[in-house]
């Protein structure tokens, strides 16, 4: 047991935190699959939570009965592809109704507390690059590198707009702003694991930066940290 633990703190963890549509998801993903590392999109569970929550009728404020559910759900990540309970709901997640019941759910502390062993699963040799709210603050303390992404609110609302109009979903600049704002201020100001860059965080602002730009600025600031870094790539 023991031994087990002090294995599984051996592997590096890279987290990048941020706000909404501040591209962490999409940095994240390419930094993993750059250093070959795994991936967790912890926003994903949240996501999948509320879902859940929608399909079996559980009020957001129902933190029993939440908690309960996150306990018996199945939850399996292949690829591109999601399952909630063996049924592919990939695109259905991303829906903004679910971004909102996501968010609302995530101010309880039991639903975060319930979701902690499923995050701490995904730390796995040779390493985890982790996207979320608090990976750096509250799940992974202890990583190598903290990164929190930021993007002028004008930026991240224009590249959800694109996100959403590129999935085929309907979609209206203004009202993405407003949700955007309220899903900021929601995850900002909850009292357990608030939105916020650990003290040790480094700060990327990507208002102007491209993806690639992005990525490599995380992957370089990881070799600095561990010169032996490169030799870990695929
Ligand atoms: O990253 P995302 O937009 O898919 O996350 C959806 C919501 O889930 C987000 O508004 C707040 C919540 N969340 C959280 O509270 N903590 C995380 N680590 C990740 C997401």
């Amino acid at each position: 047991m023991e031994f087990n633990h002090l294995f599984h703190r051996c592997v590096p963890v890279i987290t990048i935190d941020g706000p909404t549509a501040s591209g962490k998801g999409t940095v994240a993903q390419l930094v993993a699959a750059h250093l070959g590392f795994h991936f967790l999109d912890s926003g994903a569970l949240y996501r999948l939570a509320g879902l859940a929550a929608q399909r079996y009728h559980v009020d957001k404020d129902d933190v029993t009965a939440l908690v309960w559910l996150i306990d018996s759900i199945h939850i399996s990540f292949r690829k591109s592809c999601v399952q909630l309970d063996g049924v592919d709901v990939s695109t259905e997640m991303r829906h903004e109704a679910i971004s909102k019941l996501a968010s609302s759910i995530a101010v309880h502390a039991p639903v975060r507390v319930a979701l902690l062993a499923r995050q701490h699963a995904f730390r796995k040799p040779p390493g985890l690059v982790a996207d979320g709210r608090d990976m750096g603050t509250v799940i992974f303390t202890d990583a190598v590198l903290k990164v929190f992404l930021t993007a002028s609110v004008q930026n991240r609302a224009q590249r959800r707009y694109k996100q959403l109009i590129h999935k085929g979903f309907p979609a209206k600049i203004e009202k993405i702003l407003y949700d955007l704002l309220e899903r900021d201020v929601r995850d900002a100001n909850r009292a357990s694991a608030p939105l916020k860059p650990a003290l040790d965080a480094r700060l990327l602002d990507t208002s102007t930066m491209s993806i690639s730009e992005a990525v490599n600025h995380v992957v370089v600031w990881y070799q600095q940290i561990k010169p032996y870094a490169s030799i870990e790539k695929k």
